[in-house]
């Protein structure tokens, strides 16, 4: 079935778009996309994911082959391909997904002389936004266009932090790129919440990071905390999200308690 044919017949909602940001690398930021989302749609929530990193992790993740795809969100930024044509379903019921490809590594360059550069995913969503309950945006490790575009596009960031050494190192200027673009370009944009990632309860040093991140960010971090749990790191090779390769594990508990507090948040 396709997605055109799945969306038939739906009633319309009003959907929230979600960033989910960190410039700083491996800190979780794909596999929360990946497990968070499917847990979404496990619950009936209809669930869109954009794909904006060039390494395509989300996408890999959703067993999706990148070798054979016709279109990516590249060609939808830089080459106005209409997005619903670039919509994959998922193996999660409800769950769709729009791929990436190194093609992307490009844009960064490419939109530099473009034309409302900073507007392109905001515009590409605009059809969209009555169709999902989540649209969900994975961003690169970086503060280039990409990601200012994910923060134009999106109404709130979900910030995974890993419980590691310099946990908030680079949270300040992540903090400082979102004040930016809440002043000159979306005003509404705020923290939908902190995700502490990779919690190792057998160190005192994840209690700490945790504890750490509590004092900075208060009530905005999530109850839920994901450990570390190798079904999160193995399943991406199976292309399934954890929920699909390993239901009981500790990590997919974890990112199926962390989507009920997502929907508690509205
Ligand atoms: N809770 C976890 N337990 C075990 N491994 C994890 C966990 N979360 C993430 N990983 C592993 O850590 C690595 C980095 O995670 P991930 O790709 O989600 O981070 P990222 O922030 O998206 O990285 P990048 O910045 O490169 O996009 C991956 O190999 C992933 O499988
Ligand atoms: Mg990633």
């Amino acid at each position: 079935m396709s997605y055109k044919d799945v969306k038939r017949g739906l009633p319309q909602r009003d959907s929230r778009t979600i960033a989910v940001i960190n410039q700083k690398g491996g800190v979780g930021k794909s596999t929360t996309v990946v497990n968070l989302c499917a847990c979404l749609g496990e619950n009936k929530k209809k669930v869109l994911i954009i794909d904006f990193d060039p390494q395509g992790n989300t996408t890999s993740g959703y067993g999706i082959e990148k070798d054979e795809l016709e279109h990516d969100i590249y060609d939808v930024i830089l080459h106005g391909q209409p997005i619903e044509e670039t919509i994959h379903e998922t193996c999660v019921k409800n769950v769709f997904l729009v791929p990436a490809t190194i093609q992307l590594a490009t844009a960064e360059i490419e939109l530099v002389s473009a034309e409302e550069r900073e507007q392109k995913l905001k515009k590409a969503l605009e059809p969209l936004k009555d169709e999902f309950d989540y649209i969900f945006i994975d961003c690169p490790p970086s503060l280039g266009l990409l990601t200012i575009n994910a923060l134009i596009a999106a109404d709130s960031l979900i910030i995974p932090i890993q419980c590691e050494y310099y946990a908030l190192e680079g949270v300040a200027k992540l903090l400082e790129s979102m004040q930016m673009v809440q002043r000159d370009k979306n005003p509404d944009l705020e923290i939908f919440g902190i995700v502490m990632t990779m919690f190792d309860s057998r160190t005192s040093l994840s209690n700490q990071v945790v504890e750490e991140v509590r004092n900075y960010f208060d009530k905005k971090v999530f109850k839920t905390v994901i450990p570390r749990n190798v079904k999160l790191s193995e399943a991406p090779s199976h292309g399934l999200p954890v929920c699909k390769y390993a239901r009981v594990s500790k990590g997919a508990l974890a990112y199926a308690r962390l989507a009920r507090e997502v929907v508690a948040r509205g």
